[in-house]
């Protein structure tokens, strides 16, 4: 199975060339693992048109989508104006968004449901919620997935991403610790299993559910080793190219591993 790398560069870089360097910089060396691993790359919205130019191997995902259509909602970005961009992603859900800026799960709901009408892929979130705890994981992540997927198709959930979150994990989280890759495992089966209810659980096997806490060079193994993991999104170090590149070239190691 094809593994899964999103990057989620936050308010990051603070200039086009910064963030012009970056994305080339990381697209160099994406064809030597663009058989057996796909490249998400999620920058802030201002850089999207501009880097639709030099998007070959990686595609572009936003890091929000409005709820809205369009009108007279000041800051916020449609699912239109994404696709004029060629936004193939939008992650939804993540626990920035529900911490900082009190997005609920309805309106994470909300996001889902107009991503999937522009023919936007999804990528949620699960596991971000002020004070949540390693006990009380398994019933967060279910009380949010089954939100996002209320009253969806089957079709429909069959192409969602779904993102196991530990906000203890998040290197932007005060007093952040770290996730064991075995725990990550026995979540993203939780969701799989999660997911077998509603799509048929061969089909539930093959779609990419990935790990959101925080990987780097150091620690990515820990995670790439499990063949229940799909991928991971990773924040912080994708800002840097040759070592987010170690992270893609680990899973992809373990997908070849794997054939
Ligand atoms: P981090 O972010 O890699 O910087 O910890 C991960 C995330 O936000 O999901």
């Amino acid at each position: 199975m094809k593994k899964l790398v999103v990057a989620n560069w936050k308010m990051n870089p603070q200039t086009s060339e910064e963030a012009r360097s970056l994305f080339i910089a990381t697209e160099h060396r994406m064809h030597m693992v663009s058989e057996n691993t796909e490249v998400i790359i999620c920058p802030p919205f201002v850089f999207l048109p501009m880097l639709t130019h030099y998007a070959h191997y990686a595609r572009l995902g936003a890091q929000n989508v409005s709820e809205h259509e369009y009108g007279a909602y000041t800051g916020e970005v449609s699912g239109n104006q994404l696709k004029a961009s060629s936004v193939t992603h939008v992650i939804l859900g993540h626990s920035e968004r529900r911490i900082y800026f009190g997005e609920t799960d309805i309106d994470v709901k909300n996001k889902i449901d107009m991503a999937l009408k522009h023919r936007l892929i999804p990528i949620i979130c699960l596991g971000g919620e002020k004070n949540a705890t390693v006990n009380k994981m398994k019933p967060l992540v279910t009380k949010q997935f089954n939100s996002a997927i209320k009253g969806l198709q089957k079709y429909q959930i069959g192409k969602l991403i779904f993102v196991y979150e530990p906000v203890w994990a998040i290197s932007s989280m005060k007093h952040s610790h770290a996730e064991t890759g075995e725990h990550a495992a026995e979540l993203i089966t939780h969701i799989r299993n999660l997911l077998a209810k509603h799509v048929d659980r061969g089909h539930a096997q093959h779609m990419p559910v990935l790990y959101g806490g925080t990987v780097h060079q150091g620690n990515v193994s820990d995670f790439a080793k499990h063949p229940e993991i799909s991928g991971a999104l990773v924040g912080f170090a994708s800002l840097e190219s040759s070592g987010f590149f170690e992270i893609i070239k680990e899973f992809s190691r373990e997908s070849v591993h794997k054939l």
